[in-house]
């Protein structure tokens, strides 16, 4: 007989006898505070260490046991289909399935219902990062199998989040959405499991004052109605990319856990210091890196500063400049600007002097773009 709490594959084996854990990740939302990246691209596919943020949530949800993965996707649905594909590559079977408009966490719930069936299921959030990852709460809830199991995490100001108040063993006895006035300090992160009793309280629940059916308020009513809810805690790195100073911390935890590796050329006057990650057909030429940094497919650095806490993206020209603690994205370029920090440059963007003759600096920034000079 196998031990109660073993994650086998995608079966697990909990005192009720086989059950299998789908999951579900959600990639949809409306992102509006990561503009203006979120007009171009799904806040998922942000690069967090060069990767797409969903990809690291996959990695994890794999990690946890769980093969089959609904992929909630809304405007952007083509990009990330494009990007992530069937999941074969990231060892998953993905299952896209489309929502119209953000209607919340419960209603992606609601709209997958036909894709979970009466499993057992992981929701993870599609911008969610967690440093300990969710394979030891996926073998506590195999072993107890409540009805809701969530991972909380302590906050200093919980008001922008959901918010559980929680007994000694672990139960769940009452939770508020972004309470004004919270109720405690164990924030709900990105991360739930589920049992199919789940689907009757996303039934019950109407759309709260901000027009979204909650997930919180799906789990109360489970709470209310005297079933099982529990709480286990997570006291490592926890943040979703969700605006742009979550994203860089994403990045920078990110970057702490990668190893040196050279694949591309460096030129003998250049000087690498820590783990620098240099991807094949990058060329660093007469520069100084100093890691942890990941420098992206065919980049070209010359006579540039580059870090610490830095990832630069595929096909980049970073010439006669310096970039710390930020994020360049594929195809962008610096020429002649030293000491940018805590940057975030999309996609084909240029940064450059102005010109001697120039009254000013002169910016094409788009929609929601923000520049701070030092005039
Ligand atoms: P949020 O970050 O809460 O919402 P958002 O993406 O709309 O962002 P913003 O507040 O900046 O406008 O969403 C958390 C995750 O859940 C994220 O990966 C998007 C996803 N999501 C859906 O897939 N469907 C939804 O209806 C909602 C609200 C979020």
């Amino acid at each position: 007989m196998l031990p109660v709490s073993l994650v086998a594959g995608s079966a697990w084996i909990g005192s009720e006898g086989i059950t299998t854990m789908k999951a579900l990740v959600l990639s949809g939302g409306m992102g509006t505070r990561l503009r203006p990246f979120t007009h171009s691209m799904p806040k998922q596919l942000m690069p967090i260490a060069n990767r797409p943020v969903v990809e690291h949530v996959l990695d994890d949800v794999r990690r946890a046991g769980a093969v089959d993965v609904g992929v909630v996707v809304g405007d952007h649905a083509e990009e990330i289909e494009r990007a992530v594909g069937d999941g074969s590559r990231l060892g998953l079977r993905l299952t896209y399935l489309r929502q119209d408009a953000p209607l919340g966490l419960a209603h992606c719930v609601l709209l997958a219902r036909d894709f979970l069936g009466d499993d057992d299921f992981l929701m993870y959030l599609g911008d969610n990062i967690l440093s300990d990852g969710v394979a030891g709460m996926a073998r506590a809830f195999a072993a107890d199998r409540p009805d809701v199991q969530l991972a909380v995490h302590r906050v200093p100001d919980p008001r922008e989040f959901g918010v559980a108040v929680v007994g000694d063993d672990g139960t769940v006895l009452r939770m508020e959405e972004k309470p004004q006035d919270p109720p405690g300090d164990l924030a709900v992160m990105g991360a739930y499991f589920f049992t199919s009793a789940i689907h009757e309280a996303v039934a019950a629940i109407r759309p709260s004052p901000r027009g979204e059916l909650e997930i919180t308020d799906a789990i109360q009513w489970l709470v209310s109605a005297g079933r099982p809810v529990r709480a286990v805690e997570h006291t490592g790195f926890w943040q979703d990319a969700g605006d742009i100073p979550g994203v860089l911390r994403c990045n920078r935890w990110a970057l702490d856990g990668t190893r040196r590796e050279i694949r591309g050329w460096v030129d003998e006057s250049s000087v690498l210091n820590g783990p620098v990650v240099v991807e094949p057909g990058a060329r660093i030429v007469r520069s100084r890196i100093d890691g942890p940094v990941i420098v992206g497919a065919r980049t070209v650095i010359e006579d540039g500063h580059v870090g610490p806490h830095t990832s630069v993206g595929r096909d980049c020209v970073i010439r006669r400049s310096g970039i710390a603690d930020s994020i360049v994205l594929d195809d962008a370029e610096l020429v002649g600007v030293p000491g940018l920090h805590s940057s975030i440059i999309g996609r084909s963007a240029s940064v450059r002097p102005t010109d001697t003759s120039a009254l000013g600096p002169s910016l094409v920034i788009g929609d929601h773009g923000r520049a701070e000079v030092r005039i």
